[in-house]
């Protein structure tokens, strides 16, 4: 029996490191353990800012992903420096809380445009370079409560859960090419972004965390790192929570 051949990599000659990267929203959180991590490995990171200074040691790109004329440039000076984005780690996202009737149609468009549709709008980006490369990875950065549902936050929810539907979309449009497309789903993660979280709401998320505890961002950049580099070959299409359980068993 012959081995199935894999598709064409240039990891085969390369190794798994070295790889163009572009995290948004790298330059704090979990977008910026993730830029970390995958620069520790080797490969050449840009990360976007939106506000602030860019992280030090890393490529920064200043692009709000909401508009399509910041994300095209920030791709044209990825390329230029790193060449062709072949990681591309969807990262930046917000939240607006509110519930149902309290919600205004300003937090439910911003949350959906920033969580979603830039989403889409910066894979596109991205798939142009891979599919010419005949490689890529592209992880969607979702969240635990897409799939436990969250009072509070059916913005936040709608969006990402239709990352998941995104993303297998997409490792179908472009599995033929050697790009795998994957979702990462945290828990609870100790960044700023917990910071808008009620203390009760907190206490009912860790009853709902068979870890009894938050995560950090280098759990969640560890994921990453592995769905990104070359073992993680044959995986498309997947959700990997990393979560301490909370939301198991979706
Ligand atoms: N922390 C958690 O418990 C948790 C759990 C599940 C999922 N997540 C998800 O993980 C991702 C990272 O969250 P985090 O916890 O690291 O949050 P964070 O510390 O608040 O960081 C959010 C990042 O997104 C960037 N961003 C937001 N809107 C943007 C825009 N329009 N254009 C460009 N960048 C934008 C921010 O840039 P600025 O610095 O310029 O604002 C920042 O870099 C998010 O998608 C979040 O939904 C987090």
């Amino acid at each position: 029996m012959t081995a199935t051949p894999g598709p064409a990599s240039p990891a085969a000659s390369s190794g798994p490191s070295g790889r163009s990267v572009l995290v948004t929203g790298g330059n704090r959180g979990i977008g910026l353990a993730v830029a970390r991590s995958l620069a520790a490995r080797g490969d050449r990171v840009a990360v976007t800012y939106r506000t602030g200074e860019p992280p030090e040691g890393l490529l920064g790109v200043q692009c709000d992903v909401t508009d399509e004329a910041q994300v095209e440039r920030a791709f044209k000076e990825v390329a230029a420096a790193h060449g062709d984005v072949e990681v591309l780690v969807a990262n930046a996202g917000i939240t607006r809380d509110g519930l149902l009737l309290a919600l205004g149609d300003d937090a439910i468009d911003t949350v959906l445009d920033t969580n979603l549709r830039s989403v889409i709008r910066v894979a596109k980006h991205a798939a142009r370079g891979m599919l010419g490369g005949r490689w890529g990875r592209l992880v969607l950065i979702s969240s635990a409560v897409a799939f436990t549902g969250s009072p509070g936050q059916t913005n936040y929810t709608a969006a990402k859960s239709g990352l998941v539907g995104l993303a297998r979309s997409l490792a179908w449009e472009l599995g033929s090419r050697g790009i795998t497309v994957n979702v990462v789903a945290p828990g609870l993660v100790e960044t700023d972004m917990l910071r808008d979280v009620r203390p009760a709401r907190m206490d009912q998320y860790l009853a709902m965390t068979p870890l009894g505890r938050a995560g950090s961002a280098d759990e969640v950049a560890a994921a990453v790192r592995f769905l990104t580099g070359e073992e993680a070959s044959y995986i498309t299409g997947a959700v990997l929570p990393v979560s301490g359980g909370l939301g198991m068993g979706h």
